[in-house]
């Protein structure tokens, strides 16, 4: 079976990590979070997949290529004006030509794919989505079924009354597996919302669409305190397909130059090419990446930080994020920060707790 995976929205609610890197680039424990979705679905014997993108397709294509290095064909179709959901599954159907799965490609779940494509046949459905319970359901498409699994509403982003009057928490979880001829219903060449026009078109039709619940790991990474969150879950073994062995809660990928006289409180991950100075502290969740830098007496707690930074001496950070090639002089200090690609910041400088800073911003 083909996969279409959605990876052209313009993720603003990452900005400003996705100012230059397309959300679906930004790295999971050091590889581009669709890397991760790609091998989940290869893992499935889903070996062909379109990427349907629009915003910043270039360093996508520029690192996945043809697939053969992640053992996938893959195919690209770029939208020259964003075409939403529905609208980017349109502009695939190049490809598609029978029973296809579609996928947001900023959700990280172990779902059982396999599982799905079998109870989609049972069923004959036309269309099914997998669910996921969640505690604020207003963020996502809630789903309303029967008990034998049929759908009966979708309501995208509803208020807590609908929420409350539905007396469901399950959502959308952003896979669906679709049958080809639901691509003739989509209309060309304009933008449109899969969840807030197709889905509606095929309740109103009474077509069978079905929901899978399940309850595998699931999170959509779509803001800094999800992506944060994601790392948490991953490194604390939640997710079951990548959790670290229990023995290797500190993973240094290709040893650099780590000084002994560190102190690292798992879980850590650090990349390859890193260089970690005398008396630092690393408390995890802290992953850095590679070809980095943190000077000697530095304290980094629940950071992500990406490649090739150069932090310190004496540097504080927590619950931060920060892109490739950020330089932070001596005594900077830093909490709950999200720091956009070659930021540089002075030495002395106490940034604005929650702050978001630009790309290529010097501060001081
Ligand atoms: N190619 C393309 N073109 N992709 C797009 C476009 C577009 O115009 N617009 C959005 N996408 C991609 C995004 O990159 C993302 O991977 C996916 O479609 C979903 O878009 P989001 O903007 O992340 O939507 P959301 O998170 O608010 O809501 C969606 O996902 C929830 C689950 O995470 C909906 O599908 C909800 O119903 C669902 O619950
Ligand atoms: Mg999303």
């Amino acid at each position: 079976m083909k996969a279409v995976i959605l990876v052209g929205g313009k993720a603003t609610r990452l900005l400003p990590l996705t100012r230059h890197t397309p959300k679906s680039m930004v790295p999971v424990l050091n590889i581009p979070f669709l890397e991760h979705v790609i091998r989940h679905l290869g893992s499935h014997q889903v070996k062909e997949i379109v990427l349907a993108q629009g915003h910043l397709s270039q360093p996508i294509e520029d690192y996945f290529g043809d697939g053969s290095r992640f053992d996938v064909k893959l195919h690209y179709a770029v939208e020259d004006t964003p075409r939403g959901t529905g609208g980017a599954v349109k502009n695939a159907a190049g490809h598609l030509d029978d029973t296809f799965l579609v996928l947001n490609g900023d959700v990280f779940t172990d779902l059982d794919i396999t599982g799905m494509v079998a109870f989609h046949r049972e069923r004959q459905a036309k269309a099914t989505i997998a669910l996921t319970p969640v505690e604020d359901p207003t963020a996502y498409g809630l789903v309303e079924t029967e008990t034998d699994g049929r759908v009966v509403r979708f309501l995208e982003k509803p208020s807590w009354d609908e929420v409350l009057q539905r007396k469901t928490n399950m959502i959308n979880a952003g896979t669906y597996i679709l049958e080809p001829d639901i691509l003739a219903q989509i209309p060309p060449e304009r933008e449109v919302s899969i969840e807030r026009e197709t889905f509606q078109q095929l309740l109103a039709q009474e077509e069978p669409m079905y929901a899978y619940s399940s309850s595998a790991y699931w999170l959509d990474m779509g803001t800094p305190e999800r992506y944060l969150q994601l790392h948490r879950d991953i490194l604390d073994g939640k997710c079951p397909r990548c959790a670290l062995a229990p023995d290797m809660k500190v993973v240094i990928e290709k040893p650099g130059n780590v000084h002994p006289a560190v102190r690292l409180e798992p879980p850590v991950v650090i990349g390859a090419n890193c260089s970690i100075g005398e008396g630092v502290r690393l408390v995890g969740p802290v992953v850095i990446g590679a070809g980095s830098t943190i000077l000697e007496d530095s304290l980094i707690e629940n950071c992500i930080i990406w490649r090739n930074a150069r932090l310190g001496p004496r540097v504080r950070l927590k619950d931060s994020i920060l892109a490739d090639n950020c330089r932070f002089g001596a005594d900077t200090i830093g909490e709950g920060v999200v720091v956009g690609d070659n930021v540089t910041v002075l030495s002395g400088i106490k940034l604005e707790p929650g702050s978001k800073i630009e790309p290529g911003t010097t501060i001081g």
